[in-house]
């Protein structure tokens, strides 16, 4: 069974590849490298023995899409991970952000429903709940105002493909990721972010080896126990294998409605300051780091009710925080020498 994934050179996409190839399916990855490294499918290659198919253009464009789909008529599903992902920038480019991730999934859509693709996989995120009323987060909790650009996308990108589950014959599931960090346990991918990382376990590790100078911590006057914000970080290998159970409820047939929500997240919740021992206590060493004033646009906590994916998809996210950190410090090592 072959799967399309979008941004399979990306950081998760690459992640969720090596997966599904350990899992049986072929794969075939589109990719534009905007933003990743056409070495990430050698890679791939290294980890599981298998050469993905790889072809770079951008879904965008609505002629290569299609002839694309002509060509591959044989695809089970399409996991769509391929679009832009930076807050602080799509606050800058609102356009760059609707056009690339909007037009890119009704290319998708149209695809699937000219040459009959019958299953999607959507990456969105729990950036659709804001700051929630009530935690843990669960699906069900309402969709608040989107605080960027970017989240703004993901809750459209949900209900342009909620409206066309009803209308044609796909199947989708979003998967809501909460945030995702680690690399993979061989060290050959891991994330690969553009300049100054914006988030943080990237700028943690980058402090760690010397590139960066100072950690900045944004804020320590939130209503937490150390007053710094709390996420649910998620092992990225965790966060793909959820991926391939998702395409196996599709395959299966399985699911219980045509358009399903799961989120992706551990249940727990730690603070920025955690994360960081975490890091000194995984790797023995020290971060240089300096409270600073509140970064715009951050919530104060939000930790997933993983429960409902945990039942329904027969998965449930494995690995420690210590485990996180040390595998994305063993990737930074990796890469830097390479
Ligand atoms: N942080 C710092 N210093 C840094 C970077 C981050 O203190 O240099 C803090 C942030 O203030 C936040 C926490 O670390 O409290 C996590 O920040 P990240 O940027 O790593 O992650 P976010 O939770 O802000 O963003 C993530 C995804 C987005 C998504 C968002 C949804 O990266 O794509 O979750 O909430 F939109």
């Amino acid at each position: 069974m072959k799967i399309l994934v979008t941004g399979g050179t990306g950081y998760i996409g690459s992640h969720t590849v090596v997966e599904l190839q350990h899992a049986g399916f072929d794969v075939v990855i589109v990719d534009a490298l905007f933003n990743s490294k056409e070495e990430v499918v050698d890679n791939i290659a290294k980890i599981t023995g298998i050469r993905p198919e790889f072809e770079v253009f951008d879904l965008t464009d609505r002629a290569k899409t299609d002839d694309f789909f002509r060509r591959h008529q044989d695809l089970v599903g399409i996991i769509h991970f391929a679009a832009h992902k930076a807050v602080g920038d799509s606050v800058q480019h609102p356009i760059k952000y609707y056009r690339n991730n909007l037009d890119s999934l009704m290319n998708i859509l149209e695809g699937m429903t000219t040459y009959g693709i019958p299953n999607l996989v959507f990456s969105s995120s729990c950036t659709v709940y804001g700051q929630a009323d009530q935690l843990p987060v669960s699906e069900s909790a309402p969709i608040k105002k989107a605080e960027s650009p970017y989240g703004n996308t993901k809750q459209i990108a949900e209900e342009i493909i909620s409206d066309t589950v009803h209308v044609n014959n796909i199947r989708a599931i979003a998967l809501r990721y909460f945030n995702p960090i680690g690399a993979h346990d061989s060290g050959l991918i891991g994330e690969l972010p553009n300049g100054v990382p914006d988030n943080l376990l990237p700028y943690i590790t980058q402090t760690a080896y010397g590139i960066r100078e100072q950690l900045k911590v944004f804020g320590d006057d939130y209503n937490t126990p150390d007053g710094t914000p709390i996420r649910d970080y998620i092992h990225v290998v965790d966060l793909a294998k959820a991926h391939v159970k998702a395409v196996q409820r599709m395959t299966d047939n399985t699911m219980k409605q045509a358009f399903e929500v799961f989120n992706l997240g551990t249940g727990n919740g730690y603070s920025v300051l955690e994360v960081i021992k975490a890091f000194e206590r995984a790797t023995g060493m020290t971060i240089n780091y300096k409270i600073v004033g509140r970064r715009e646009g951050d919530i104060e906590q939000i930790w997933a009710d993983p429960s409902y994916s945990n039942a329904e998809l027969g998965w449930k996210a494995e690995r420690t925080l210590d485990e996180m950190v040390a595998s994305a410090w063993k990737w930074e090592q990796h890469y830097r020498k390479e």
